[in-house]
């Protein structure tokens, strides 16, 4: 005989609710023995009761108030896939875990702005709180690093952790297709966020990066000092002029632990072909973490969508079944580090610079004296293609230099008149 079912509700049946409903319908059998326990649905909430969502919740009680599922005696444990930092999912991941509650979520902006607290609070409370789907959907990497990787000093943690920018990318690259045409495909594939800003303007991949970094160096999560860049500033013309010097642009995640400071950035990136980041296309995304004992680790797959996430989440939920979870961010709450953030610009590698210029003499002499005068030095420079205020480009990689001085030497130019357009100065990710 089977031990007693583990009761859970579900607050969100969109995208990801649906699809976790589906799984646990479909591997029931299969769940209940790995988890030594079946899982049981007892409750569903969201806002319109009406609606078709394309499986039966006949089965399950409903609550018009999600909080509701936080107060009721048969749960066990609530899944949160409402969304959002703030507002319900919020109240309902308090209350949750303040009556004794197991709490699952995919929610990462919630557990970028929340999470030490909820972190804290779980254990005070001696419950769960599991996240998976957080970050990467699919991937298990918040395992990775929890279980996997325990024993090692992470150096440097880094990936592609936007579905939908990734997506946007290849498909320019692959199709020649502008921006907005493809960012309304990965709409419709129900990979982007409610809001898309979130998406193109790299804080949904800055949210994911600050949870990885606190998992990673054992540091409070520290989201408000992720330096975050978007893919909004990046032309076709630059996809090109990379796929030219051997590079794809991606967007990268990357934060790192050094001299006692969190590094955490977000922006695009051009990577090396031979870099097998450059090779994870489409929605996918890739998480890259390097332990000292450990070397390299590569985790790659579906990072977003209904089946992947829904993977993530009854995952933790088998976690919480066989009674094996530990604290949120790998240890205790209290003992995370406070780390001072990074100075951003003290940071040295190689860069992509993309100047648009009027085609007429002196325009090189005065681009290579401003990065002469900032002792930046350039290791390869083309001119090539026509922009579309009949400019020309003039494409540039630089030795490793300081972002400071390259910075520096893009403030003289876009003084000058001799620039037809805004600089583009995007970083080469070179490990
Ligand atoms: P959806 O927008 O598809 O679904 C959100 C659900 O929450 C809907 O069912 C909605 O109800 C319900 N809801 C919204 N506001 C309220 C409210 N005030 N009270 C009660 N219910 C409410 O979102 P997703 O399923 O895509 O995402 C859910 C979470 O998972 C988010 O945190 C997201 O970031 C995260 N996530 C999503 C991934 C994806 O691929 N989609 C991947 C990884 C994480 P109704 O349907 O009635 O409008
Ligand atoms: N909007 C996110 C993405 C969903 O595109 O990757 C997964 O968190």
């Amino acid at each position: 005989t089977m031990a007693e079912p583990l009761n859970i509700a579900l607050a969100g049946l969109g995208t990801v609710g649906t699809g976790v409903i589906r799984l646990i319908e479909t591997n029931a059998a299969l769940i209940a023995r790995r988890a030594r326990r079946p899982i049981r649905i007892v409750a569903v909430s969201a806002r319109d009761r009406t609606k078709d969502r394309g499986v039966d919740l006949a089965p399950y009680v409903w609550e018009d108030d999600p909080t509701q599922l936080t107060r009721r005696e048969d749960v066990d444990v609530v899944v949160e896939l409402v969304g959002g930092s703030d507002g319900p999912a919020l109240t309902l991941a308090r209350n949750a875990i303040a009556n004794g509650k197991a709490l699952v979520t995919a929610n990462k902006a919630m557990l970028a702005h929340h999470g030490l607290e909820l972190a804290t609070l779980a254990e005070s409370k001696r419950t769960a709180l599991k996240y998976e789907a957080a970050v990467a959907g699919g991937i298990p990497v918040i395992k990775g690093l929890r279980e996997g990787a325990a024993a090692n000093v992470i150096e440097r943690i880094y990936g592609i952790l936007n579905g939908t920018c990734n997506y946007i990318l290849s498909r320019m690259e692959a199709e020649r297709l502008p921006f907005g045409e493809v960012l309304a495909d990965a709409q419709r594939l129900g990979f982007a966020e409610a809001d898309p800003s979130f998406d193109i303007d790299g804080i949904d991949a800055a949210h994911k990066l600050s949870i990885l970094a606190s998992l990673a160096f054992g540091a409070r999560v520290d989201f408000g000092h992720v330096a975050c860049e978007g893919i909004r500033a990046v032309e076709s013309a630059d996809i090109d002029h990379a796929a030219a010097l051997g590079f794809r642009i991606k967007l990268i995640g990357l934060a790192a632990a050094e001299g006692g400071a969190l590094f955490q950035r977000v922006h695009p990136c051009l990577v090396s072909l031979k870099h097998p980041l450059a090779h994870v296309d489409g929605s996918l995304n890739a998480v890259v973490a390097e332990g000292n004992f450990v070397g390299r680790l590569l985790f790659q797959g579906r990072g977003a969508g209904e089946g992947p996430t829904a993977s993530a989440v009854v995952a933790d939920l088998i976690d919480v079944a066989r009674g094996e979870f530990g604290p949120a961010f790998a240890m205790p709450a209290a003992r995370l580090s406070k780390l001072p953030p990074a100075d951003q610009l003290a940071h040295e590698g190689r860069f992509y610079l993309r100047l648009t210029v009027a085609d007429r003499p002196g325009v090189l002499a005065e681009i290579t004296a401003a990065l002469r005068d900032a002792g930046v030095s350039i290791e390869s420079l083309i001119q090539r293609g026509v922009a579309a205020n009949g400019g020309v480009y003039v494409v540039m990689v630089t030795h490793s230099a300081v972002e400071r001085q390259v910075r520096a030497a893009l403030s003289v130019l876009a003084g000058s008149d001799s620039l037809t357009g805004a600089p583009m100065m995007m970083h080469i990710l070179d490990f």
